[in-house]
């Protein structure tokens, strides 16, 4: 089918939710996709950190392949031969005591405020419907009603109302303000380590041990969405390990499926999850065999072939490039690991589409911030190609 054709059927049948450049992709391997008359592109978005392991890693391909063969669903009414020994692994992999499957980010959020709602109520004494979760603002969680009204973009949830009360909002990297908002009804924080979507904002140094602190005095839940800082993109397994805390409750996601099947996890290093019991909450897709044993080979490929080494150390060597670039177009660059983002000096509407044309997959996170976040095999060679082509486009 022609490229017009495949345009025309997408704009005709899909949903307008989203308004994609005009690229299709067809292909994917490592960090690298092609385009239907085979143009190649260096991927700078892997799907939001859905596929940290390279596109189509042959290893979790056999995983998927053998499982499939096997046994891809059975009710949780029912027990697999593989659910058990995943979730081990996945407390093992995250220090946790518990977790609790799901498939979509935005699930795992809804679970994992559902179950320190409910925890909070024994655990903080709080009156019935009176538990309090603060949030930050400019954070991104998902899509769900519940996540959306307490958003602060507008477009997220303007026609959405009416919303669920009991959120609190503060600014983001303030712990100060976490200390002020907190009541006797608060049972939780819920927060990005590092703000993605809200334009990759990194709070000041120390702010991820001051919320721990503040948190345990306080005795409420500390819940870090990792769901896109995940399992390698910021150059440590997890972002709370840049500042060696834990947080009581982790919300992970993406990556955990390897790019090639949703899953999602809430994990708890306390006892939140030990407040939720039989029949308060599932899910038919949530923990399914097949999804587990790609979450298996997706988590083991990131340690056995050091894919959190090659984030630190290829982020160290592409901050330092961008920040030598010496573009007018450039204000700032932000992230660490190979989550990065290009702080622009100006509204520059058609830069993405260059970046494109050029051979990088690109677009914004936040306003005014172009993302560059390759999946964590992306070499030295290949990130050399990369910062040729961002010179070209960005150094006119
Ligand atoms: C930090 C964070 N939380 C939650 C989500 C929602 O995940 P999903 O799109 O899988 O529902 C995203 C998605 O981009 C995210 O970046």
């Amino acid at each position: 089918m022609k490229l017009e054709e495949l345009l025309d059927i997408e704009n005709k049948y899909c949903a307008r939710n989203y308004i994609p450049a005009n690229v299709v992709i067809g292909k994917g391997r490592g960090v690298w996709v092609w385009d239907l008359d085979g143009k190649r592109y260096l991927d700078c978005v892997s799907a939001y950190g859905a596929v940290n392991q390279g596109h189509c890693h042959p290893k979790i391909l056999k995983s998927l392949v053998e499982q499939a063969e096997k046994l891809t669903i059975i009710s949780r009414a029912f027990r697999s031969d593989i659910i058990g020994t995943f979730c081990r692994e996945l407390c093992e992999v995250t220090g946790s005591r518990k977790v609790l499957l799901m498939n979509s980010g935005a699930e795992a959020v809804e679970t994992a405020l559902k179950a320190v709602r409910k925890w909070g109520y024994a655990a903080r004494k709080v009156p019935k419907d009176k538990a309090e979760i603060i949030v930050c603002a400019d954070n991104f969680h998902g899509r769900t009603i519940a996540i959306i009204g307490f958003s602060s973009v507008d477009l997220y949830r303007k026609g959405f109302g009416p919303f669920t009360g009991g959120f609190v909002t503060i600014p983001f990297g303030d712990a100060e303000a976490l200390k002020k908002a907190i009541t006797p009804n608060t049972v939780g924080f819920l927060l990005e380590p590092i703000q993605a979507e809200g334009g990759i904002n990194v709070p000041p140094a120390g702010y991820l041990k001051d919320i721990r602190s503040i948190c345990t005095e306080a005795g409420i839940a500390l819940m870090f969405d990792e769901i896109q800082t995940g399992f390698g993109r910021t150059g440590t397994m997890l972002a709370e390990d840049l500042e060696h805390i834990k947080a009581d409750v982790s919300i992970v996601g993406k990556s955990l499926g390897g790019g090639f099947y949703p899953i999602s996890a809430v994990c708890s290093r306390n006892e939140v999850l030990d407040a939720i019991g039989p029949g308060e909450h599932g899910s038919t897709f949530g923990g399914n065999p097949l999804a587990c044993a790609v979450a298996r080979t997706s988590l083991k490929v990131i340690q056995e072939e050091n894919m959190v080494e090659n984030a630190r150390k290829m982020g160290l060597v592409l901050k330092k490039e961008f920040e030598n670039m010496k573009s007018r177009l450039i204000k700032a660059v932000r992230g660490t690991g190979l989550m990065l983002g290009l702080e622009l000096s100006e509204e520059s509407p058609d830069l993405c589409a260059k970046l494109i044309d050029a051979g990088l997959l690109v677009n914004k996170a936040g306003k005014g911030v172009i993302r560059v976040a390759p999946p964590l095999v992306v070499s030295e060679e290949e990130a050399g190609w990369a910062l040729e082509r961002f010179r070209e486009v960005l150094c006119d």
